[in-house]
């Protein structure tokens, strides 16, 4: 019987060692949380790093490790630590991240790491060739295995791959800047299908492929010697139900079952009534837009004085590639600002900002989606950005407001929430009004459409949205061959 493999660089869990004693997180960012719920309802294998470089495995605790990675259906990449900088704090996260999100000041041109990353997409290649039959369906993800596709279909011309970006595909203006952009194209191009999270994505790309490869593109189709390639978008969605489920499940807590966040947060609704809590999520990176949403909180307070000590915004940044210099350079932007925002507002009764860094269990996340008046989510560019559709599936009694940045691949479904354009305080200002003052019958007509598409656009019918392209294209090739 054929399976799927999944590839992607970080798998459903991250293992961390202590003493010989193995543990496992859950692995934060929309990838691994989305696919985990595709990969735990069905027979699938998931192949990926697992967060430990060679050298901090202990002599003999390999074997160890794989039972711990198996008991997530998960088997493991080994990757050294001289591999880990190259690949995947040099070349993935500081030429291909910064210049896929339109941050080209930040992107590095490195001839070592694109070495390295070559050499590192051969191994997850070899991993995949190693397991896969030529009847299984092989699906690679994202910016840090574009090359996987090429490498596989090589060794296995006649196998199904598919692929999907989970980031922007920038314009080919942008594209055109990378020194190994036809290599890229060409690796990618080793997929049956590739998708996208958004029709401009797909635009972007075929673009590219049609000025730098000089390919036949017709329609979504790429014509390469006998082969066709497929491109299309497939927004990914949540796993609705685990959402509005947990949500619904927080709301009939006793006291003493609530978490020590969720009564803190109770305390603070009890005390100021009246006062309306903000919440962003998002891990610490530049491409969240989490500087610019502090700066754009200290421009409401200045124009909208009345609203001190009514409005709490509350931050929690998820800590990231913290050894990419650019990631250092914004956690003490972003401490220095909630530092001097604080400062300069506090009064004796109110902190404007809550500034948690650190990652929270799915427990907490859910104390606060359903605490938070208002979601405000301004990233200056985000492949999709699944926090927003997170709290909306959340929002039981479909109250609440999402403010949402324009440059998010979500905000092309969510027009029914305030779009804004992040680099705009004043609109953002305007916005923050609206939401506060919204009356109830209007926010809960808003999420109503919201939830509705959510839930019947979830994470399930995303990938076998993906699946059912996949499989027929490969059916199509092979009737025209
Ligand atoms: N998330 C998490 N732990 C946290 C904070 C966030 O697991 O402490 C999850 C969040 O629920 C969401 C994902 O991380 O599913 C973030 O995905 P998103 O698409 O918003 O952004 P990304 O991090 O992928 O850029
Ligand atoms: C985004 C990327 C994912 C990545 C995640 C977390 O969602 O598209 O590929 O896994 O961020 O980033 P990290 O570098 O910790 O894997």
């Amino acid at each position: 019987m054929s399976k799927t493999i999944i590839i992607s660089n970080r798998l459903p869990v991250q293992l961390q060692i202590d003493n010989r004693k193995i543990t496992a997180t859950p692995s934060v960012g929309g990838l691994a949380t989305g696919m985990k719920s595709v990969h735990s309802g069905g027979d699938s294998l998931w192949i990926g790093w697992s967060g430990l470089t060679d050298e901090e495995i202990p002599n003999g605790l390999a074997p160890e490790i794989d039972k711990a990675l198996a008991k997530h259906g998960s088997s493991k990449v080994s990757l050294t630590t001289a591999e880990v900088d190259g690949f995947y704090y040099g070349f993935s996260n500081r030429t291909i991240w910064p210049l896929f999100h339109y941050f080209l000041e930040y992107a590095e041109f490195e001839l070592e790491s694109w070495n390295i990353y070559k050499a590192v997409n051969q191994k997850f290649a070899d991993a995949i060739l190693e397991k896969a039959e030529d009847d299984d369906i092989i699906w690679v993800h994202d910016y840090q295995l574009m090359l996987v596709p090429q490498m596989v279909r090589k060794q296995r011309p006649n196998v199904s791959i598919g692929f999907f970006l989970h980031i922007p595909f920038p314009s080919y203006e942008i594209f055109r800047t990378l020194p190994w952009r036809k290599e890229v194209l060409e690796g990618l191009l080793g997929a049956d299908l590739i998708g996208f999270h958004t029709y401009d994505y797909e635009r972007h790309f075929l673009s590219s492929v049609r000025r730098l490869l000089r390919l036949e593109v017709s329609f979504n189709d790429i014509h390469l010697d006998d082969r066709v390639i497929k491109v299309d978008s497939f927004p990914m969605g949540i796993d609705y139900k685990k959402f509005s489920d947990a949500a619904k499940k927080h709301h009939e807590n006793k006291e003493v079952d609530k978490s020590e966040l969720q009564k803190r947060l109770d305390m603070h609704k009890k005390n100021q009534p009246n006062a309306k809590f903000l919440l962003s999520i998002d891990r610490l990176d530049y491409s969240k837009g989490i500087a610019k949403r502090l700066k754009a909180f200290e421009y409401f307070l200045n124009e909208n004085p009345q609203y001190k000590e009514k409005v709490r915004l509350i931050i929690l940044a998820v800590p990231s590639r913290s050894n990419v210099p650019q990631y250092q350079l914004l956690k003490k932007e972003i401490d220095e600002l909630v530092g001097r925002i604080n400062g300069e507002f506090s009064t004796v009764s109110w902190t404007p900002i809550w500034y948690f860094y650190r990652s929270m269990p799915f427990e907490n996340l859910i104390d606060l989606y359903t605490s938070c008046d208002i979601a405000w989510l301004t990233p200056i560019r985000d492949g999709m950005n699944l926090v927003a559709k997170e709290y909306i599936a959340t929002r039981t009694d479909k109250t609440g407001v999402l403010i949402l940045s324009e440059m998010a691949g979500s905000a092309n479904e969510m027009n029914e929430s305030l779009l804004i354009n992040p680099n705009n305080f004043e609109e953002i200002s305007e916005a923050l009004l609206q939401a506060i003052n919204m009356p109830k019958e209007e926010q809960q007509a808003r999420n109503g459409i919201l939830q509705k598409r959510l839930e019947r656009y979830n994470v399930e019918k995303w990938a076998n949205d993906f699946m059912t392209s996949l499989l027929e294209q490969k059916q199509n090739e092979k009737q025209h061959k």
